[in-house]
């Protein structure tokens, strides 16, 4: 499985395009910006898009999402809490919990409340590999102030799903760089905190 990270816009919000290989299908995680890096990438690599995945409905995460959802007719995947604040439209409403095959990878959707109310993280579990938005980053988790945002639910996802995930699993944040879940255990103060009931 590949993954190629293009990050956009002031904020450097990372859109994943991950596929097997060059001439076949990708699904697009994020795409944030109406960036011609997006499609660029897409040509460079004779990529396919056939779904657009939004782990959550923050601007910087979604703001191409319509656009390149035309351009390549791929259907766009959201969790119904957060399609409720999502201006463009949705294909595939999700609750968490779903197993999907797209582009020929296996995903399953993990509801991550905390960050918004349906933020979601993409859990590739044949490659070992989480997409988690803005939920958890290498060294801290996403920020509870904005609208829907809950520092209870946020605990809960990383005791609850976060926590569950072994060792070796390597995680994909919204921005900055990815790290394993044994460097996030090791390092992360605020993800240690909130799973263990306190406060970061
Ligand atoms: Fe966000």
């Amino acid at each position: 499985m590949n993954i190629h990270a293009i990050p956009c816009g002031y904020l450097q919000a990372n859109c994943y395009i991950v596929y097997e290989k060059d001439g076949g299908d990708c699904v697009v995680i994020d795409p944030g910006y109406k960036s011609s890096k997006y499609i660029d990438f897409l040509s460079e690599h004779d990529l396919r898009c056939t779904a657009i995945l939004l782990t959550h409905r923050h601007p910087d995460h979604v703001h191409g999402a319509t656009w390149l959802s035309e351009k390549y007719s791929a259907p766009i995947f959201m969790h119904k809490m957060d399609a409720a604040g999502f201006k463009g439209h949705v294909d595939y409403l999700l609750s968490g919990g779903e197993e999907l095959e797209l582009a020929g990878l296996k995903i399953r959707i993990l509801h991550t409340p905390g960050h918004t109310e349906g933020g979601i993280c993409l859990c590739f579990y044949e490659n070992k590999t989480v997409f988690s938005g803005d939920t958890i980053f290498d060294i801290d988790l996403g920020s509870t102030a904005f609208e829907g945002g809950s520092e209870k639910d946020l605990a809960w996802s990383c005791k609850n799903v976060i926590d569950k995930w072994d060792d070796d699993v390597i995680v994909y944040p919204g921005h900055d760089v990815h790290a394993s879940m044994k460097y996030i255990r090791e390092h992360n103060k605020e993800f240690i905190a909130l799973r263990d009931g306190k406060q970061r």
